[in-house]
This record gives structure tokens, C-alpha cells and sequence, in this order.
């Protein structure tokens, strides 16, 4: 009897659960990047497959360089590993189209680094009290949680490097579900009320999700599926690509300069819409959500389907208020993680799912597929919520902030879950399209 260990408290338990979820996190990160840096050689780790990317070596190492900063200096107090380098990898001194020509870290040495700081972050983690006391980065293993999101933006980063590459494939996956029986109605009604926006509470949600305050939002209607590539091959047909009616001044501008006729990656063979995807090119799928679409493509379809697109509080609201409890939940399911059968999400497979898919991912609205699948652009630019704080970094979020970045929520099947949830908020600028980017409509009730 006297050798039954003491229990463990409340708060010593909490912190051993939260450790073990950081570990998995950051386990599963680079599990992750190490699939996605393995697969080509040295030849196409330093070579620029776009000017919209980094070298796949160049996110590599800041991928490590940005771990040793929030965990090895801020949280462990230890000194620069290679303080040379900070500045190659301070991803606002180099533009993306200028980093193949620094003197970066070689694939052998950035991987060696990478893995250097690996091994002392987790020295550092089994070290660190993550109970509710403690500085802020620490607190809930905020730092931790914070790193393992970074890596995965920048696996799902290097996997839009992945697609914009040229060549034979070489990453697979296998096929997303199917949609579920029976017939989905087009859209849902939302009621006009007030709901929770935001978050106060989810530990790891970052700056620009807080704090949790009350939004009103009159009713609406929304699509229950992204925009389907057969939806979006109407408006194409019908001239959308060739009418100003459709298409903001600036979303026209980029038509003619740039003589866009088709979401990008897509082209007309033989009077079929054909797709390359990863390397390999196959038939345009009329049931999958539309792909690879900038902001003006996007608001210029809803406004030829007599829509347009919801404002991020609607996004938000249509995901996450329960009007049984009146509370805001965590994923439009409920508050337990996501899981397979959720939602399309963390590179299980190589791309959306058709319409109608994941019925048990469904909001209390009746809205499905919001999480995972395909980033969903919104009408909004991307501003701070009242009260927000920059934290801890201000180039997180904050130098973003203003009409120049349109907000995208709900992640694509390239966010793995420790970065997606209900309040997760993405931006880009309107003109982007190489990004998982589609989106679903709305119209006043
Ligand atoms: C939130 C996806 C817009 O990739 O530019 C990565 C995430 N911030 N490193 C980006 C991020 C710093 C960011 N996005
Ligand atoms: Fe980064």
C-alpha cells in the first residue's frame, strides 16, 4: 500500500496532458515536413518553383530557426544557436522572390540545424510549467502550441510549393469520402441575433482570434457546400470571365492584364476542363468544391449567382452558434476534437472532398464541409476584433491588419487540426490564387 505512488493534483495532471499534447503536436508537425522535404532532391529543395515561394529549404530552416527563437530563447532563456542566420530566415527582411539567392542554410545543414533545435525544444518542454501560473508563452504550453501551428502553415505552405512545381508527381494520397445519402438543401436560413464571436478560453488560439465579444448579424442565407467546380464551370460558360458586369474594378483589371479564363491550375482541352493537381492531370470533378480561386473570381461568381459572399461574423456565426444553448461552439460539430470523420483535414488526402461529404461535420445550422476541404474566402477585410492584443509577436498579425488582406476561414484539407478551428482566421490578399482557396455564397434573408 505504501508504495502506491501519490496522486498526481488536478494541476500536475493538467500540465502532464498538455505536455503530451504539445509533444504529439510538434511529432506529427515533423512528421509532416520531413514527407514533404523527402520526397525531392537537393536540385529541387533550393530551386524556386514559383516567385510566389520560398525554396522548400528556405521554410525548412525558418522553420527551425522560428522554433529555436519561441522555444529555446523566449521560453528556455538559452543564447542564439547561429545568430548569423537570424536575419536569412526573418521572413520580413528577404522578399520570396529574392530568397534562392542568399547564402542559406544547404538541405544537409538545414535539416541538421532543424533537428538540433528539435532535440533541445524538447528538453526545454519537459522542463517547462504549463499550469495555469507561469509567464503567458507558457502558460497552457501556449509556446508550444503556437510553434507546432507555425510548422504546419508551413507545411501547408510548402505544399502549395508542391503544387505550382513542375513534373512527374510525387507525393499520393488516398481518395477523400464520398458524399453522404440523400438530398442536401442548397442553403440554410441562419436567423439574425446576436452570437459569440471569437474565442477567450481555446488556449492555443493565437492573437487574432481574441477575445471572445458579441456580434449581431441579421438573418441570412447560406450555401450548405462550398461552391462546386461544376457550379463554377457555369458561370465560365455562361462569359463570366468576359462580363465587367460580375467583376470589382480591381478583380476586372486582373482579368484583362493577366487574361484569366478559369480558376488557375485548370485548362480547356478538346472542349473539357482539365486540372493539373500535384503532377498529375486528370478531368475537372463537377461535385469537388472549386480550387486555386482568387477573392475577385470568387466575388465575382456571387454576384453573377445573385449572391455574394458572407462576411466573416456570418462565416462564424453559421458555424459555430447553438441556438439550443446560445453558446458558441469550438467546430461546427461540437466541442470534441476533429476527427477523420469529421472533416477533411492534415494532408490525409490530396484533395476536397465532393459536396455534400462528412455529414456528422455539420453545424447546428445545417452547414457542411466549413472545416477542412477549402479555404473559404469572406467578404471581410482583415481587422482586429475589440480588445485585441498583439501576442507575442506583432508581425504575427497585426501589420496585416486593413483593407489590403481578405480574411479566409475554415482551413483546406492541407491544415492539419492544430490550426484549424471554429475561430481560426486566415488573410491573403484578394489577387491570391495559388493558395487552397474557394468559397460558398449568402444572401440577405
Ligand atoms: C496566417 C497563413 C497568412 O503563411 O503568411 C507563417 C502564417 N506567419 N509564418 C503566412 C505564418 C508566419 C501566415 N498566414
Ligand atoms: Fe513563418
Amino acid at each position: 500500500m505504501t508504495d502506491t505512488p501519490a496522486p498526481h493534483t488536478g494541476e500536475e495532471a493538467d500540465a502532464e496532458a498538455l505536455r503530451e499534447r504539445a509533444l504529439a503536436a510538434l511529432l506529427t508537425a515533423r512528421a509532416r515536413t520531413a514527407l514533404l522535404t523527402d520526397c525531392v532532391d537537393d536540385h529541387e529543395l533550393t530551386a524556386q518553383h514559383s516567385p510566389l515561394m520560398s525554396p522548400l529549404v528556405w521554410d525548412l530552416a525558418h522553420i527551425g530557426n522560428q522554433e529555436e527563437l519561441w522555444l529555446l530563447r523566449a521560453v528556455g532563456g538559452r543564447e542564439a544557436m547561429r545568430p548569423e542566420i537570424d536575419g536569412l530566415y526573418d521572413a520580413f527582411e528577404h522578399s520570396r522572390a529574392s530568397r534562392p539567392s542568399l547564402p542559406l542554410l544547404a538541405p544537409a545543414e538545414a535539416r541538421t540545424y532543424a533537428a538540433d533545435v528539435r532535440g533541445r525544444a524538447l528538453d526545454v518542454l519537459g522542463g517547462a510549467p504549463l499550469h495555469g501560473g507561469g509567464r503567458p508563452l507558457e502558460r497552457a504550453g501556449f509556446a508550444f502550441g503556437m510553434v507546432a501551428q507555425h510548422e504546419q502553415q508551413h507545411d501547408e505552405t510548402m505544399l502549395i510549393t508542391h503544387q505550382l512545381r513542375a513534373g512527374e508527381a510525387v507525393l499520393g494520397a488516398p481518395e477523400p469520402p464520398g458524399p453522404a445519402g440523400g438530398t442536401l438543401p442548397a442553403e440554410v436560413l441562419v436567423p439574425g441575433g446576436p452570437f459569440t464571436m471569437g474565442t477567450s478560453t481555446e488556449p492555443w488560439a493565437l492573437d487574432n482570434e481574441r477575445p471572445a465579444h458579441r456580434r449581431e448579424v441579421a438573418a441570412f442565407h447560406i450555401d450548405t457546400a462550398p461552391v462546386t467546380c461544376g457550379a463554377y464551370r457555369d458561370f465560365i460558360e455562361d462569359g463570366g470571365y468576359a462580363d465587367p458586369r460580375w467583376w470589382a474594378a480591381e478583380g476586372w483589371a486582373m482579368v484583362r492584364e493577366d487574361d484569366l479564363t478559369a480558376p488557375r491550375f485548370w485548362h480547356r482541352d478538346a472542349g473539357q476542363w482539365l486540372r493539373r493537381r500535384f503532377g498529375v492531370t486528370e478531368p475537372v470533378r463537377a461535385d469537388e468544391p472549386v480550387l486555386h480561386v482568387s477573392w475577385y473570381e470568387a466575388d465575382a461568381y456571387a454576384r453573377w449567382a445573385g449572391r455574394r459572399l458572407p462576411t466573416e461574423p456570418e462565416w462564424e456565426k453559421a458555424a459555430r452558434h447553438d441556438p439550443g444553448s446560445g453558446r458558441s461552439l469550438r467546430y461546427p460539430w461540437g466541442d470534441a476534437d476533429p476527427t477523420p470523420a469529421h472533416a477533411n483535414l492534415g494532408q490525409r488526402h490530396l484533395r476536397p472532398a465532393a459536396a455534400g461529404a462528412y455529414p456528422e461535420g455539420r453545424s447546428p445550422a445545417g452547414a457542411g464541409q466549413l472545416i477542412g476541404d477549402v479555404w473559404e474566402w469572406t467578404s471581410s477585410d482583415f481587422l482586429p476584433y475589440p480588445g485585441f492584443v498583439a501576442f507575442p509577436y506583432r508581425e504575427y498579425s497585426e501589420v496585416f491588419f486593413g483593407p489590403g488582406h481578405k480574411v479566409l476561414r475554415g482551413g483546406s484539407f492541407a491544415v492539419d487540426a492544430v490550426a484549424c478551428r471554429g475561430t481560426f482566421r486566415n488573410w491573403d490578399l484578394p489577387v491570391r490564387r495559388q493558395i487552397f482557396s474557394g468559397f460558398r455564397t449568402a444572401r440577405d434573408a
